[in-house]
């Protein structure tokens, strides 16, 4: 049994909008258009709670999303898919659907005495499915396999510690039964399965996505989890303050959760409590567009948090930096499936090309997206340009696509690799398997490089039936010529019959490139190594002069409290 991540639908590695909440389908539509016109790219919506009626789950406000099919359909045209929030607490409430069901069937965790536990949640007090039971799953399951059918492209497992208001421990007393499985352990307390509730939630939602849909990938998002839960669902970092620190701990935490198995994470971009200034959600923003898990997040009762909600100058680094992702995302979804298929993290951390040096340990404001260097600034008032960075010893070569700018972390690809890169389409449905495809190339010591390119569906499982493509392209400097060939390909899928551009990295930002046809052997004359070092600096000019004139977002009144962090922390 496979215990790595699920392989996510391709969709979910666009950007995705959230918001406590969108709290109606007109709200919905109006945030999804400013996308388009905008032309800033995104995936995904999210529906928090208030799309519910009266916070009860599986249901629908009648009046503010009165025909939801409808809405996503509309969604889906527009290139957006839609996830909608599940939680476990479940409301009190005779003639509520999901409590009598749940009540006919015993699906409820039980207080010591034996009788059903009621903690307050959102909908006031909340009895809680025992997941530990495979047939309290299957009734879950089944109850999200008709959810789905409102057209629901994934769940979003919030609340599942499980948390409870009103008490100290704000989670179930440990004294509750659950009458778990044997297999899991069995009848026993609740103090024995609270580390793993959300973790079989997530299951649970998992599997009932793939009953109500066995040809689409199920997509979840859980608040809790555990090892194991990277085989059902997402993860974010929780919720995080609007702040230059935790904009800091975002980067090791997303290491940390890939270090322990769960490769597709990521913080609520711009910070979820408070309101960010232009200048850290910019800057959020230009990090978070390169984490896993890409999601701008924000509470109730904070001010706007899209990425053109900030002014002028947000709005020229927000597209700047999305439209970078989305040109990653050929190489991104192949570091998920090799996540899938051998457990790797898609983030990690920047000693492990060089695992000896232990001065890597110490930094915190860069990591690696494989053989990418990602490399950020995360200090209020200092962006790319008054920053040095400290790289892996070897061959490290600088690109950007033409989008440097101070707010931008700066981007280097290891001596030796390959990566693909793909257009910047406005949303992953855009992508065509005929599109032009962009290989990155930077040579190592001996003039070789190597790198894959993963390709299918985007969606559903012909993959596991041999329905895909997997290239491995090698390159290779000898008398000045470089020569790129496919060195092998797995997978039954045929070749397209598509453009290729090969760009050879020579430092500095600049490059050499040539076009030919994928599946060719493409060969590139090398300049000169006096035109190579005019081409190197004309790119580091231009570099310069992008930051120069890149609109700065302007320095902002700093609360004394972010100061303080800020002083603490330099
Ligand atoms: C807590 C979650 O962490 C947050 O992301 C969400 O917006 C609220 N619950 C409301 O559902």
């Amino acid at each position: 049994m496979l215990c790595t991540v699920f392989l996510p639908p391709k969709w979910s590695l666009g950007y995705q909008q959230c918001r406590w909440s969108y709290d109606s389908d007109k709200r919905v539509q109006e945030v999804t258009r400013t996308f388009r016109e905008k032309k800033i790219p995104c995936d995904v919506v999210w529906m928090d709670i208030d799309y519910m009626d009266g916070f009860r789950c599986f249901t629908f406000d009648k009046d503010r999303f009165q025909d939801p099919k409808s809405l996503v359909k509309d969604l889906h045209q527009n290139g957006f898919q839609a996830i909608w929030m599940l939680d476990p607490g479940i409301k009190v409430e005779d003639g509520y659907f999901v409590y009598d069901s749940g009540s006919k069937t015993d699906v409820w965790i039980s207080r010591a005495d034996g009788k059903p536990f009621v903690g307050e949640v959102w909908p006031g007090p909340c009895v809680f499915p025992d997941f530990t039971q495979a047939k309290v799953r299957s009734w879950w399951s089944n109850l999200v396999k008709d959810f789905i059918c409102n057209g629901v492209d994934g769940i979003w497992n919030d609340m599942n510690e499980p948390a409870v208001f009103k008490v100290v421990t704000k989670t179930m007393p440990e004294s509750n039964i659950h009458k778990g499985d044997d297999e899991l352990g069995g009848c026993q307390n609740h103090s024995h399965y609270h580390n793993v509730y959300g973790l079989l939630m997530a299951r649970s939602t998992y599997e009932g996505m793939k009953l109500g849909n066995a040809k689409k990938r199920p997509f979840v998002l859980t608040r809790a989890g555990f090892i194991g839960s990277q085989r059902y669902a997402a993860t974010w970092t929780g919720d995080n303050l609007s702040t230059w620190e935790h904009l800091h701990m975002s980067i090791p935490m997303v290491l940390q959760l890939g270090l322990s198995g769960q490769p597709m994470s990521g913080p609520d971009i711009g910070g979820f409590a408070g309101n960010a200034t232009p200048e850290l959600f910019g800057r959020w923003v230009g990090i978070g567009s390169l984490f896993p898990f890409c999601r701008g997040h924000s509470e109730k009762d904070t001010a706007d948090h899209e990425p053109w909600s900030f002014g002028e100058e947000c709005e020229e680094v927000c597209p700047l930096a999305l439209r970078r992702r989305y040109r990653l995302i050929p190489h991104l979804y192949t570091l998920f499936y090799m996540a899938h298929t051998m457990g790797t993290p898609v983030a990690s951390p920047t000693f492990f090309p060089d695992p000896k040096d232990t001065s890597l340990r110490k930094l915190k404001t860069s990591f690696l997206l494989g053989p990418i260097l990602v490399y950020a600034s995360t200090a209020v008032g200092r962006g790319m340009d008054a920053l040095q960075c400290t790289l892996p010893k070897g061959i490290w070569m600088s690109f950007d696509f033409d989008d440097s700018h101070p707010d931008l972390p700066a981007l280097y690809l290891q001596g030796g690799a390959i990566i693909p890169v793909g257009p910047p389409h406005q949303h992953v449905g855009e992508s065509n398997i005929l599109d032009d495809l962009t290989l990155l190339v930077a040579l190592n010591e001996h003039g070789k490089a190597e790198g894959v390119l993963y390709e299918d569906d985007g969606d559903g499982y012909e993959f596991l039936e041999g329905g895909f493509l997997l290239t491995h392209y090698v390159a290779e400097l000898q008398s000045s010529t470089l020569t790129l060939k496919i060195a092998k390909t797995e997978g039954s899928w045929k070749r397209p019959n598509r453009r290729l551009h090969v760009q050879l990295l020579l430092g500095g930002g600049a490059m050499v490139d040539i076009w030919g046809k994928d599946g060719e052997i493409l060969q590139l004359s090398m300049p000169s190594e006096q035109e190579v070092s005019q081409l190197v600096s004309t790119s580091e000019k231009q570099y310069r002069t992008r930051l120069e004139n890149a609109k700065r977002i302007s320095a902002v009144e700093v609360s004394s409290a972010q100061k303080g962090i800020e002083l603490s922390r330099w």
